[in-house]
């Protein structure tokens, strides 16, 4: 979604202020612009294009001021155009705004703006608020009562910061469903969507909360309520994450660098403690009925949840798509949500949450971003310990979601009785060894992987199958396919395939195989038949295969290898490796790959 920043400081902020949308560009990157205030005016650039484009374009870092708001779009309002692109300013140009989410009364603040005989420049909703207080300015000739009047007339979700040059060295800004955090240091402070916008600069945050808006100087940073104006006292969190870690550190891509984490993921995912796991596993056994709910790739990771309950603990979770679960999950007071969210932001997975809140439900979270929205709503959290995942597309965080997942089936599987403390002991010695396996096989076999996705890419369409808990690995592995490389790939059960869709088999439509450990019997031979139903029909089939699978390295037309390891975590291995299979993929046909077109990282707006 939109990333919107803002600093104040006692010296020129303007390249503080510009790296710092740098560093929020996944959260959009169709069109950018800085709002400064200098010499007792507000001086704004925007365009459209990448952070790095509109710089070179419009000399932002040119620009000069102590106090200033940037922004950079995902367009949901308005096409993307130089007009449309944020701040936004008041007609006398002294009132500039920018803003993240969506203002549902625009239309009739706008028709009611027009009449007071407003001229509007751009299509947003955004800009009916430098308007707004504009004309709320005019009464009271007081900034902060006219921000407060005009915050107080928006029905939707929003998050903005604004500047004046009536205050020029104040930030306002207010937060109501889109999320807003302050960060504090000696020289200056700030304001922004999410802390990567000042982790240089500082580590020490205040999470603002919805209906609450803040009035921050170089020296004070005040947060009260919208509602009343009541003072809100929130002491500083400590953020964990340093600024290294959200750098690119000598990696071509984010993708690839996050992809290269994973066995430090893995750790982290294994480090979470015990505790945690069988706080949520108790809530669990005690709940009526548990869904689990995400969204895009966290929907995927509930996915393989669904799978790990009912094997481990004998217990069938529904995984339920957020955008979805409204109107599909039935929901008691005596049920348990367990929400999944890399962000925490995610518009439909906070509605799926306020849902099941509404009807009595205990909430539970597994995210990774510190203070995020999710982690505030719901009763209980996982925090997942990802560190920053910066590439659109996300990779390391789903993994150790899975494993999160897996942890907790397995603590529900001993209380049920479904698995012995044997085989919950194997189940762990499995995850504990997995990620030296990782860090091998990255290191050995990234090569061959560039090779397999070379060939994939003279193909425009391919589905991905597998069955099992191979199911959902090879629907993330299609999501993660068509988002970077933009091929019409699309995951299925293979088992689902000649039900249908095997009519679009021919030499044209490649067929990428997940394949199950072969000690897998069923599962493997069942697999097996999808590949010689589509080589019966001249399909091309590619493979993710272990090393001991003889029979099916006979069938395929390529294949990956990959070592052989226990069945617990061989899923995991193979989602890993279709990560890396669609970063090369999209290398090759010079995609943008961190920041793939049409994205967001976070999307806020329903
Ligand atoms: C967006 C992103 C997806 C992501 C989904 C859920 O659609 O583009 O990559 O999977 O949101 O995000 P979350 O932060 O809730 O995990």
């Amino acid at each position: 979604m939109c990333g919107i920043s803002a600093v104040t400081g006692t010296e020129n902020v303007v390249q503080i202020l510009y790296e710092s949308i740098r560093n929020l560009e996944y959260r959009g990157y169709d069109s950018c612009g800085l709002g400064v205030v200098h010499n007792g005016e507000v001086a704004v650039r925007k365009n459209v294009g990448g952070v790095e484009e509109v710089k070179q374009r419009e000399h932002l870092t040119s620009m000069r001021g102590k106090a200033g708001i940037a922004h950079t779009r995902w367009a949901t309002h308005g096409k993307v155009t130089q007009v449309n692109a944020h701040p936004h300013c008041s007609m006398d140009g002294r009132i500039s705004v920018v803003h993240n989410g969506i203002i549902n009364n625009y239309q009739e603040l706008r028709a009611e703006l027009r009449a007071c005989d407003v001229i509007f420049e751009s299509e947003t909703d955004t800009e009916v608020l430098a308007h707004l207080i504009a004309l709320a300015y005019a009464e009271s000739a007081d900034v902060e009562a006219a921000f407060l009047a005009a915050v107080k007339r928006l029905e939707g979700s929003f998050a903005f910061c604004m500047v004046t040059s009536h205050r020029p060295d104040t930030i306002f800004c207010a937060r109501e469903g889109s999320p807003l955090v302050l960060g504090l240091s000696r020289q200056r402070n700030f304001v922004a969507s999410d802390v990567n916008a000042f982790l240089q600069h500082t580590r020490d945050a205040v999470l603002l909360e919805d209906g609450e808006y803040a009035v921050v100087t170089p020296q004070s940073a005040v947060v009260r309520k919208i509602a009343d104006g009541s003072r809100v006292r929130r002491k500083p969190i400590k953020v964990e994450w340093d600024a290294e870690t959200s750098r690119k550190g000598g990696y071509a891509h984010y993708m690839l660098k996050e992809i290269f984490e994973q066995p430090q993921t893995l750790l982290n995912a294994l480090n979470v403690p015990r505790s945690d796991v069988e706080r949520f596993a108790g809530q669990m056994h005690d709940a009526r009925q548990t869904y689990l709910m995400g969204v895009g790739t966290t929907q995927y990771v509930a996915l393989t949840g669904q799978y790990f309950f009912s094997q481990l603990a004998g217990r069938f979770v529904p995984a339920v798509s957020a955008d979805e679960f409204e109107g599909l999950a039935v929901i008691a007071p005596e049920d348990l949500l367990i929400s999944i969210s890399q962000s925490g932001e995610t518009y439909d997975t906070r509605r799926g949450v306020a849902h099941a809140k509404r009807c009595g439900a205990r909430t539970a979270s597994i995210v990774n971003v510190m203070g995020s929205s999710l982690s505030m709503m719901t009763d209980s959290v996982i925090m997942q310990g990802s560190g920053p995942e910066i590439c659109v597309v996300s990779t390391k965080a789903a993994l150790a979601q899975m494993v999160i997942l897996m942890r907790i089936a397995l603590e529900l599987g001993r209380r049920t009785g479904h698995i012995d403390s044997a085989v919950y002991r194997a189940h762990y010695n499995d995850l504990e060894s997995f990620p030296d396996i990782v860090q091998i096989s990255l290191n050995e076999r990234s090569g061959f992987v560039r090779n397999l996705a070379e060939r994939i890419v003279s193909y425009a369409n391919c589905l991905v199958l597998g069955r099992g808990v191979y199911y959902p690995i090879a629907l993330e592995a299609a999501l993660k396919m068509k988002e970077v490389t933009y091929l019409h790939v699309e995951g299925m059960p293979a088992g689902f395939l000649k039900h249908g869709t095997l009519a679009l088999v021919d030499d044209t439509m490649l067929s990428l195989l997940m394949l199950p450990p072969p000690r897998q019997r069923e599962l493997h031979q069942q697999t097996l038949s999808a590949l010689e139903e589509i080589k019966a029909r001249g399909g091309p089939v590619f493979g993710l295969v272990f090393e001991d699978d003889e029979r099916a390295k006979n069938l395929l037309d390529h294949y990956l290898e990959l070592p052989v390891v226990s069945c617990t975590v061989a899923p995991f291995l193979q989602l890993i490796f279709a990560q890396l299979l669609s970063y090369f993929s999209a290398l090759k046909l010079g995609r943008s790959i961190d920041k793939p077109r049409n994205l967001a990282k976070s999307v806020t707006v329903g």
